[in-house]
């Protein structure tokens, strides 16, 4: 079993879009994934509910939802056969709610977007992530992945310089696309796309699954934290899903 948890305190830069395709790679390759949505706007949480019936199984956790009725430990748990957690985390995480959440996880991505606003502001969130102990220790993994990338522009190689110096593994370069706007639309990640999304962007994930595998080759099984359980849904698909024109690899 192993966590990985997408983390940035800058809003937008591509948590939920890593942590929904990350979730989706899993399950469609067979692992028992689970999504843990700590970010109170749902988006996450959302695109399971979008996902279509035929799709691998994910099992959704609500864990920014409060308590009701049962102890937070409880609704905390998680499937006993769990391989892989996906963890998406809110923007503006700081103090506390920043420590709670890197003693969740094992190996953290942080996204990282080619703007001058941004980088200043992953630049602010790292010096102050880099000094909590569990990081200082080594105690959990840390890569850096640039989002949105357009190779092409002059910020693109300031975000490059940046990522490469910010002292984190530097796993992957991510593309501007949108195959993951209408992969997210339909509840769906870009592995799971017929024909397999665009063989450039798989590719271009290739180096952050290993980067994460790596890791979860060296977690020990037994899990400490608890996160709760929620069976996998049933929705039905909608008449939006059904029209798309992409469907499962799965299917064919
Ligand atoms: N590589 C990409 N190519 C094209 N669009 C992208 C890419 N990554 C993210 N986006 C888009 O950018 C927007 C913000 O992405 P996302 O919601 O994943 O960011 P976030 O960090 O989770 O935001 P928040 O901090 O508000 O939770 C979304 O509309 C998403 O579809
Ligand atoms: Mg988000």
């Amino acid at each position: 079993m192993h966590r990985v948890m997408l983390l940035n305190s800058k809003g937008g830069c591509g948590k939920t879009t890593i942590a929904t395709n990350l979730a989706g790679y899993y399950a469609s390759s067979g692992k028992n994934t689970v999504l843990i949505d700590h970010d109170g706007q749902g988006s996450g949480t959302h695109w399971l509910t979008t996902r279509p019936p035929q799709a691998p199984a994910i099992h959704g956790i609500e864990a920014y939802r409060e308590a009701i009725g049962v102890t937070r430990s409880f609704l905390l748990r998680l499937p006993e056969n769990t391989d892989r957690i996906v963890i998406d985390t809110p923007a503006n995480v700081q103090g506390q709610q920043l420590a709670d959440l890197v003693s969740r996880s094992d190996s953290i991505i942080v996204p990282v977007l080619s703007s001058q606003i941004d980088i200043d502001a992953a630049s602010k969130f790292m010096r102050s992530f880099a000094q909590l102990p569990r990081v200082l220790n080594g105690d959990v993994r840390v890569a850096v992945v640039a989002n949105r990338v357009r190779t092409h522009t002059v910020m693109y190689l300031d975000l490059e310089r940046f990522l490469t110096h910010s002292g984190f593994a530097f796993a992957a370069r991510l593309r501007d696309t949108q195959a993951y706007i209408r992969a997210a639309e339909c509840g769906l990640g870009i592995h799971e796309l017929r024909a397999g999304g665009a063989r450039k962007d798989l590719d271009q994930w290739a180096p952050l699954i290993a980067w994460v595998e790596e890791g979860a080759s060296e977690t020990p099984d037994a899990l400490g934290t608890a996160y709760c359980i929620r069976p996998a849904g049933k929705e039905k698909a909608t008449s939006r899903q059904r029209a798309f024109a992409f469907s499962l690899k799965a299917e064919g």
